[in-house]
């Protein structure tokens, strides 16, 4: 079979796992043959590709990033833009394509699946917030990268005893907030699921000053929600082609508000895209490369407008507009665990 392979959205490590594990079974057990789309589906549009074979994918397992680079392109917004891909796809003599991204990516896979273009799907997304799925790859390297910060800023807050905060990724979830901050022994987390109330916030941190640490960690994801604070907290007011805005600052905020309120001398760092940089975990490269592998038997399979996911601790498949119909939040059961770490209201 000749097969397209895309990723789309910001990128997560893991993606070049997943475009090895699909070239190396691909072309060692089917035959096949592959081409990468540059930059999601805007390589589409304009056609631009770059081929994909075993030297081409050598070294690449634990590289970050994706080798097909990445871009939020809404083919919705572009006049024309499904028919556009629709001859793309036809001239290039695909038998398939392969798309690996978020929800935004995965809305445009499914109209084209629609339209009769064989589609299988790779879930992504740092937030680990798609809810067909239990895990994204990327998402275990993005908390260890963040649990580390908070590790590494736990000295330098006790030296000069005061509260630092902590912005993660997490635009609709929370997950890398509450698993780092959890792992990284935080004192107040905040999610964009379930607000906080700014009252709670200081007497988090009081109790931390009166049982005599004089210091603490706040970790705030970038979409939280605090009741005091009006909206989110966003740079510029552009919106990409998906309609986001781009969320960051809340921790800037929120530091602020804290010194205001308690006298705690406060200051905010903002882990931001390191998260996403760099090497997978080896958890993220085995679930990356289990997704591949998934990704192309689905293909030889037939299993098209299907997206592969993992369930429990297997990988099985589900249609893509199911897997990306609403977000994954944090349930009570871990807000529970927060709450049992912290003194009783
Ligand atoms: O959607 C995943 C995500 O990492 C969000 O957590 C974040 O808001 C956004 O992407 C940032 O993406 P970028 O700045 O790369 O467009």
């Amino acid at each position: 079979m000749r097969i397209g392979m895309l990723t789309g959205g910001g990128d997560c490590p893991g993606l070049n796992a997943v475009i090895r594990a699909v070239v190396h079974k691909g072309v060692q057990h089917y035959g096949d043959e592959f081409i990468g789309f540059m930059e999601g589906w805007r390589g589409v549009l304009d056609d631009r590709t770059m081929p994909l074979s075993m030297s081409t994918m050598s070294g690449m397992l634990h590289r970050g990033g994706t080798v097909l680079r990445s871009s939020r392109t809404n083919v919705k917004k572009i006049p024309g833009g499904f028919e556009k891909c629709l001859k793309v796809l036809q001239d290039e003599k695909l038998d398939a394509l392969i798309a690996m991204g978020g929800d935004d990516t995965q809305s445009i896979s499914v109209e084209l699946a629609e339209r009769g273009v064989n589609v299988v799907s790779v879930p992504k997304t740092i937030d680990n917030d798609l809810s067909g799925t239990d895990a994204c790859f990327g998402f275990d390297t993005a908390v260890m990268i963040a649990t580390e910060a908070v590790d590494r800023l736990h000295s330098t807050t006790e030296a000069h005893s005061r509260v630092q905060v902590v912005e993660v990724m997490g635009r609709d979830a929370g997950w890398i907030a509450v698993t780092a901050g959890i792992a990284g022994g935080a004192d107040v987390i905040l999610t964009p699921e379930k607000p906080i109330d700014m009252d709670d916030v200081v007497r988090l941190l009081r109790a931390r000053w009166e049982c005599g640490k004089r210091f603490g960690i706040v970790v705030v994801a970038e979409g939280a929600k605090i009741p005091q604070i009006e909206g989110q907290i966003t740079v510029g007011d552009k919106l990409d082609s998906f309609g986001h805005a781009r969320l960051s600052g809340i921790g800037q905020v929120l530091a602020e508000e804290i010194e205001k309120r308690t006298g705690y001398e406060t200051r905010s760092v903002n882990l931001g895209h390191t998260q996403r940089g760099g090497t997978p975990t080896a958890y993220d490269r085995m679930l990356a490369t289990r997704y591949g592998i998934a990704a192309i038997d689905m293909v030889h399979e037939g299993k098209f407008g299907r997206m592969a996911v993992l369930k429990g601790t297997n990988i099985c498949d589900i249609s893509i507009a199911d897997a990306i119909a609403q977000t994954r939040t944090v349930g009570e059961d871990i807000f529970a665990v927060i709450r049992g770490l912290q003194p009783k209201r």
